[in-house]
């Protein structure tokens, strides 16, 4: 085709794709194709916007390296991941729903008995955790892998923080014969995504938070079930109606309960006020598992 105009170039893109042999990857770069292009006829692009998208997406690759992934932020931030996740995990009636995996998880992370102290001397008010891992028909799921990772009392995960020598506040348990597994760590605040990048300039100039609810992550792994990857939010927080990427289910919020010193399930261990989290983690049997 010679005479490409607004108005036809779309076929034209599509059709080079025709002797495409991966039939998968034809159809997401078509459909991506009459996106983009609907998204520039319908915005009516000037070319100088254009300019500043590829000024903004070479910043967001400027930013990206081994540790910090700019392009998953505005990905979370714009509602992508979140939307992906939702679709690849409709869960079973009762299933605990899944949520975004985050930039801060850590694989090898520093492996937990259940009942130690998790936080590693992060700053923070205590937290006692006691969950149970179960499948959707009530049975308990013993030998369950659970990783736990959150943020501290100043908002910031052991990763984000330099010259930190161990991990804190992050490790892994197992669950028991009755499926439990418990363990203390501190009490996770809200934080702010970090804003030091494009992500941080898009959420400005659009009159955007950068908040997170406080919140905790699992990831729960057993045998035979779909591994499970979510959090549990603290009920109360004023950032729950307006997570910044998106991530809050209601069913995902939790009461973290205060306990005053000397009082409570814990009166004899805690130094003074603390926190308890009560939660049941049900994952869905794998197809086949
Ligand atoms: C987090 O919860 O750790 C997180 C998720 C998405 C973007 C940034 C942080
Ligand atoms: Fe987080």
């Amino acid at each position: 085709m010679r005479n490409i105009t607004e108005h036809n170039i779309t076929e034209a893109v599509i059709a080079r794709f025709a002797a495409c042999d991966d039939p998968r990857l034809k159809e997401v770069l078509s459909s991506l194709v009459t996106h983009l292009h609907a998204f520039v006829r319908e915005t009516g692009l000037t070319e100088a916007e254009w300019a500043k998208g590829i000024e903004f997406l070479t910043a967001t690759g400027h930013k990206t390296d081994d540790k910090r992934q700019e392009f998953i932020l505005l990905s979370d931030t714009l509602g992508v991941s979140m939307l992906t996740v939702a679709q690849n995990h409709s869960k079973p009636a009762h299933a605990t729903e899944a949520t975004v995996f985050g930039p801060f998880h850590v694989s090898g992370a520093p492996g937990f008995d259940n009942g130690d102290d998790i936080g590693g001397g992060a700053p923070g008010e205590p937290l006692y955790v006691n969950c149970t891992v179960r499948d959707t028909d009530g049975n308990p799921v013993p030998g369950a892998t659970i990783d736990v990772w959150q943020a501290d009392d100043d908002g910031f995960y052991d990763v984000q923080l330099e010259g930190l020598a161990a991990h804190r506040a992050r490790g892994t348990l197992r669950s028991n014969e009755q499926g439990r597994f418990w363990f203390r760590t501190v009490l996770p605040v809200a934080y702010p995504i970090p804003t030091d990048g494009p992500v941080g300039a898009m959420l400005l100039a659009t009159g955007r938070h950068p908040w997170r609810p406080a919140h905790v992550h699992f990831m729960v792994q057993a045998r035979g079930c779909d591994t499970l990857i979510t959090h549990v939010f603290r009920d109360g927080d004023a950032y729950l109606d307006s997570d910044t990427v998106f991530g809050v289910r209601a069913s995902l919020v939790a009461p973290f309960v205060a306990h005053k010193a000397g009082t409570g399930p814990h009166a004899g261990e805690a130094p003074g006020r603390y926190h308890t989290l009560a939660f049941d983690f049900v994952l869905s049997r794998a197809v086949g598992g």
